[in-house]
């Protein structure tokens, strides 16, 4: 769904290369993808270089567009045992990791750090010139330390300090709610292009320039993803879109969005959708004679304009995979995407 609504590329979860480098069956559907969401980066994390040239062969031959070593998880599992945000403390293991990765990939790699480990070890200016000098070919900034984990805010100047240090792209991440603001950041910082994570779940219209999604478009793309949902993950795609699913249907009032989000059959889900979609002409407008008609509509919720997004960008951009016109770059929870 990013990349139809204009994100630039996509990247899988990560995965531990110790599963992967074992061929852990339920790691290794991390990396099932369509063509559709080429260009794609695989993303991975580990910290022994044996695993990460394991995993890396073992997920080659699926033909990614590039790989990912994750160095910003911050969840003690992973830190804690040196991989993720715990390379930060160790950026000379972070660049021989790099270097395996290319060696065995034959393809572009880049990493995705946090600022630092803590406030008083911010080293993301280390970290990068090792990286690049390691052969990376991006690096992408969450703005915050490992310690924070997801406490504060975001801090946006190190990818731009970042950028301007290096001279590989730095792509910023971090607290990013909308298209406009993902420019902003960009412009302000001459960055790459900007990941966005949290704000793109059942928002896809974040990576389009177009402006905020109407109700009538919301309920067409929650239709088009339940159904990408259910062919891509079966009948476990349900309770996967449910997460999108609560944010495309932000405009209902909670009890009647309960409705929808508790429903457990994808076909009844699919015509609740298909006769939500039925409202009386005018409900994009948002005037409150529609909401008192239509009880469970909380325009509250609702302050759009019911501008509907008609271009749907399609550009697969593999030509522009490391071009400097890249604008945006979209990082689902677990996966990412890019916008233009
Ligand atoms: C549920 C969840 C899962 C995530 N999984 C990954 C991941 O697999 N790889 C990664 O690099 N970042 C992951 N992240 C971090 C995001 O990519 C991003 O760096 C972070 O959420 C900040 O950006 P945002 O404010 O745009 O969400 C995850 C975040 C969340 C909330």
């Amino acid at each position: 769904m990013s990349r139809r609504y204009g994100a630039h590329f996509s990247f899988t979860e990560f995965g531990s290369a110790d599963f992967i480098a074992q061929k852990h069956p339920d790691t290794l559907k991390l990396y099932h993808f369509t063509e559709e969401e080429r260009p794609i980066v695989f993303q991975i994390f580990g910290s022994n270089p044996e695993s990460i040239r394991q995993a890396v062969r073992t997920l080659r031959p699926l033909e990614p567009d590039r790989f990912d070593l994750n160095m910003g998880c911050s969840v003690n599992r992973v830190a804690m045992k040196g991989a993720g945000a715990g390379l930060l403390r160790n950026p000379e293991r972070a660049g021989e990791l790099i270097h395996i990765m290319r060696q065995e990939s034959q393809l572009p790699v880049s990493a995705k750090i946090r600022i630092g480990w803590d406030e008083s070890s911010l080293n993301f200016l280390e970290v990068g010139r090792v990286l690049e000098e390691s052969g990376a070919c991006a690096v992408s900034v969450h703005g915050r330390t490992a310690s924070q984990g997801y406490k504060g805010t975001a801090n946006h100047e190190p990818a731009g300090l970042l950028a301007a240090e290096l001279s590989i792209p730095v792509f910023g991440n971090g607290d990013i709610q909308s298209y406009e603001q993902a420019r902003a950041f960009r412009k302000e910082w001459n960055l790459a292009g900007v990941l966005i994570g949290r704000a793109s779940i059942g928002n896809p219209f974040v990576f389009s320039s177009v402006g905020p999604a109407g109700i009538r478009h919301k309920i067409e793309a929650a239709r088009t993803h339940l159904e990408l949902s259910l062919s891509f993950h079966g009948i476990q795609g349900l309770f996967i879109f449910r997460k999108h699913l609560s944010r495309y249907l932000d405009f209902l009032a909670p009890e009647t969005r309960r409705f929808y989000l508790t429903e457990r059959d994808p076909e009844k889900l699919h015509r609740a959708l298909e006769e939500l979609a039925l409202l009386p002409p005018g409900i994009d407008s948002g005037q409150p004679p529609i909401a008192e008609s239509m009880p469970g509509l909380d325009l509250e919720l609702a302050p759009e304009e019911g501008q509907v997004i008609s271009e749907v960008h399609r550009d697969t951009c593999q030509d522009r995979l490391w071009a400097d016109d890249w604008s945006l770059t979209a990082g689902a929870s677990g996966g990412a995407s890019a916008v233009e």
